[in-house]
């Protein structure tokens, strides 16, 4: 009986698990991985540094805040369609150079953060949760 009842639980707990990295990384956790982006970005709305304000980046179209001097190569991509889905996001945060060439993000990539190399992919989905947050 006790061994049914606890594979009903890793049963249960799988599933949750599974919807749960689906949706979202750990926003917390992502909050730290944004040190990485603070000297150029915030996530305030109309507030641009050297980058875009990143308020309510998720899903919003590239290139599309008003007055900020986006490089030619992001403009064409924004006329491309490109939109920050998570997906795009992911890529474009992995490694900024493939997504957008010639793009003006001096950013390496979480791919190349000496912080974050190891692993990357759960440094990106907790930063996309966290600027998913900021909307
Ligand atoms: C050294 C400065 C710098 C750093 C660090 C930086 N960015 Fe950027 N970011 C920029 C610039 C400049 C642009 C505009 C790029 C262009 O026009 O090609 C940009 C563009 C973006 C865009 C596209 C926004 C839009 O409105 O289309 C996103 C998303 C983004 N950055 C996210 C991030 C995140 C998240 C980080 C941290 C992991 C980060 N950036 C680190 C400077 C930076």
């Amino acid at each position: 009986m006790k061994k049914l009842l606890m594979s009903v639980g890793v049963v249960a707990g799988l599933t949750m698990g599974a919807s749960v990295a689906q949706a979202a990384g750990d926003a917390a956790a992502g909050k730290e991985v944004f040190k990485e982006c603070m000297a150029c970005h915030t996530v305030e709305a109309g507030k641009n540094r050297v980058g875009p304000s990143l308020h309510g980046v998720v899903g919003r179209k590239a290139g599309a805040i008003e007055g900020f001097r986006y490089s030619k190569p992001m403009q064409e991509k924004a006329a491309g369609g490109l939109e920050w889905t998570p997906e795009n996001l992911k890529a474009y945060l992995m490694a900024p150079k493939e997504v957008v060439p010639g793009g003006t993000m001096s950013y390496a990539g979480l791919k190349n953060a000496p912080k974050y190399k190891a692993d990357p992919d759960t440094a990106v989905e907790n930063l996309i949760a966290f600027l998913a947050e900021s909307k």
